[in-house]
């Protein structure tokens, strides 16, 4: 269908639709908890809160859960009251949810949106360990196997990626994040957005970015918390990789939950409208965060729910998830004369043209439980994430230790080593941690015959010592030792900032004991940094083009050898320094990358071309400026080694 061809049909739909419908289209809707206990709410939250201030006892919190039915609010989706859904991950319910919107007046179909992070059942790792991988093919890899996982169990709408550039390491969500670095996830945000739209048998799919924008620089990491940034800082990091899905056509971008500078950005029209829609030129349906809607009531913004509802929508924030204030108070204002029902009309009509541009009318989802178990979690998809973790593993140090060989008696300790539930990790709520190999499992399956793996809990992320003396001295006796260390899933993740960075528990305490060292270590690596088996040498970098012109481009190579003996992958990374501006720079920045790989002694040229357009940045203005001067140019293995040369913008 042609964009003509949509708005026509768009039209002729809203003709025919009520305000309520309207409404409905714009209200996103997860199933309810309601308690058959009579006189008693369910308000879950309420009472856990209740409990852990002592106004209940547990027992009685227990009676009230066990009162408790889920409500898939099949009427509202009849009565045409709910235009999307969210957070349903039972194949057989979501079926029921999909036949009741089909039964409403006008047969509109429903939006079907679920968190896809790290995949759909077959999980992938964690996006930040993805970002790690430097293989924006990988990406990719997930989204195909994710997006065909989704459809098939009656999906439509990713709410993903998620792109919060994250600089801070106690912020519990960094773990879903790209990362750090704006380049890496401008990359990343394009990659993942083209093959959620790659028409490849499966889908296209409708995804989204999010969240809108700067939640990544919560202050003090922690979750929610305000954000107070300069302009040119949030146009600077925290906008690149929004700007990327922007420009790759994202659908839908979620604004975030906490207030930017001051205004929480579900109700910022400057953010949602001026910046993203005017300047940034999106043109997709801006859905909020769960309840963020409501929630402009305790950030003090608005005085009731009603004028949160006004608010947001007027600032350009299309669909409420699941506050219910849209639906609630929506028709109220109009009646009342208090907005304008054109305002309700724009954000339903965005929501339609997806749902016509996707096909959805045309696509009528049929339940099949037997191909559901055919796709998700397919002995394919298991491998395809099983080559997707392998290149995610970082190398950190390596005294002459690995890769093992020969090795007869290794023993392999710490409680995750054995623990499933840890290894899915967060973000991975349709996953299924009975399926996961643990540790132990996966090495006591694939260990040669003659190694004997063995293994004993020794240590756990708690701050008991009582395994310790067990496990060492079984470490006496073995050749080999794998310590695992690290985090329970819960330990980050959504509300799980930490204050403290150091492993939890008496873990580090165990690993000392166990290096014969009682001196803490705190090792920091650069941005980019990490080993292989083998080593590399960089040389003969050239700059082919030493001044360019802003309508040019720097092309530049550099060799780089396999000097070791085992095969193995290198990041070749290129950075820049502009070195006087009218801004300060910062004092390398990522500009290129790529993956090569080397057999034993093999030689490989790498060139890259970066554009002149490429070498600017935000002025105090927030104006991307491209100024003339001299720049460094620096190719290496990490942020701070690599070989150097100028070259000039004239
Ligand atoms: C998260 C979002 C997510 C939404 C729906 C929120 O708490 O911040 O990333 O999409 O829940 O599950």
């Amino acid at each position: 269908m042609t964009h003509k061809e949509i708005e026509q049909c768009v039209d002729a739909l809203m003709e025919q639709m009520t305000l309520e419908e309207k409404i409905g289209q714009i209200n996103q809707a997860s199933p309810a908890t309601v308690c058959t206990l009579p006189g008693v709410e369910a308000d879950i939250d309420s009472w856990v809160t209740e409990m852990m201030e002592g106004k209940i006892s547990e027992q009685k919190l227990q009676e009230r859960l066990a009162m408790c039915e889920e409500n898939l609010r099949l009427d509202e989706l009849e009565a045409g009251e709910i235009g999307c859904f969210v957070n349903l991950y039972d194949d057989a319910k979501l079926a029921q949810v999909i036949a009741a919107s089909k039964k409403s007046r006008l047969q509109i179909p429903l939006l079907v949106g679920v968190d896809v992070i790290r995949g759909y059942r077959t999980i992938f790792p964690t996006p930040l360990a993805m970002a790690s991988a430097w293989n924006p093919k990988l990406h990719r890899k997930l989204v195909k196997t994710a997006k065909k996982e989704a459809i098939v169990s009656g999906v439509n709408w990713v709410l993903g990626p998620m792109l919060d550039v994250a600089r801070d390491g106690r912020w519990g969500r960094i773990v879903e994040s790209p990362g750090e670095d704006p380049y890496l996830a401008s990359v990343i945000a394009k990659e993942m957005v083209e093959e959620y739209h790659a028409d490849d048998g499966d889908g296209p799919m409708i995804c989204t970015a999010k969240h809108f924008a700067a939640y990544g620089a919560a202050s003090g990491g922690q979750d929610y918390n305000t954000v107070s940034i300069s302009t040119r800082q949030l146009y600077e990091t925290y906008l690149p990789p929004f700007r990327a899905a922007v420009d790759a056509g994202v659908d839908c971008v979620m604004s975030a939950f906490h207030d930017l500078n001051g205004i929480p950005c579900v109700c910022d029209k400057e953010l949602l409208t001026d910046l993203l829609r005017d300047e940034m030129g999106f043109q997709g349906f801006v859905v909020s965060d769960t309840e963020a809607v409501k929630q402009c009531v305790s950030h003090g913004i608005s005085g009731d729910e009603a004028e949160a509802a006004k608010m947001s929508l007027l600032a350009g924030n299309d669909v409420d998830m699941t506050s219910y204030d849209y639906r609630n108070y929506l028709k109220k204002l109009v009646e009342d004369g208090q907005l304008e029902e054109e305002v309700i009309h724009t954000a339903a009509r965005r929501v339609l043209e997806k749902k016509l541009e996707y096909g959805l009318f045309d696509k009528e989802y049929v339940y099949d439980p037997e191909k559901i178990r055919k796709i998700v979690l397919s002995e394919e998809h298991r491998a395809i994430a099983r080559e997707v973790a392998r290149q995610t593993i970082v190398l950190l140090k390596n005294e002459d230790v690995l890769p093992v060989r020969e090795k007869k008696r290794i023993l392999v300790i710490g409680e995750l080593a054995d623990d499933k539930e840890a290894l899915t990790g967060p973000w991975a709520f349709t996953g299924d941690s009975g399926k996961t190999v643990t540790i132990v499992e996966g090495l006591q399956k694939n260990a040669p015959e003659g190694t004997e793996i063995s293994y004993v809990k020794g240590f756990g992320v708690h701050d008991s010592r009582e395994g310790f003396a067990e496990a060492l001295e079984k470490a006496e006796n073995a050749d080999f030792i794998v310590a695992v260390a690290g985090e329970t899933a819960f330990m980050s993740g959504e509300a799980a900032s930490r204050a403290d960075l150091h492993l939890s528990g008496a873990q580090e305490e165990f690993l000392l004991k166990l290096a014969g060292i009682d001196v803490p270590i705190e090792p920091l690596y650069p941005f980019g940094y990490g080993l292989s088996y083998t080593t590399f040498q960089y040389s003969e970098l050239e700059v082919l083009t030493p001044e360019i012109r802003l309508d040019s481009e720097l092309n530049c190579r550099v060799k780089v050898k396999n000097t070791g003996d085992c095969f193995g992958e290198e990041i070749v990374q290129l950075y820049i320094h502009d070195k006087v501006a009218g801004c300060v720079r910062p004092v390398k920045e990522l500009k290129r990358f790529m993956k090569i790989a080397l057999q034993p002694g093999e030689q490989k040229e790498c060139e890259f071309s970066l554009p002149a357009a490429e070498l600017g940045y935000y002025d105090r203005s927030c104006n991307y400026v491209v100024e003339p001067g001299t720049f460094d140019l620096y190719i290496g293995s990490n942020s701070s080694e690599g070989l150097h040369m100028e070259f000039k913008l004239k």
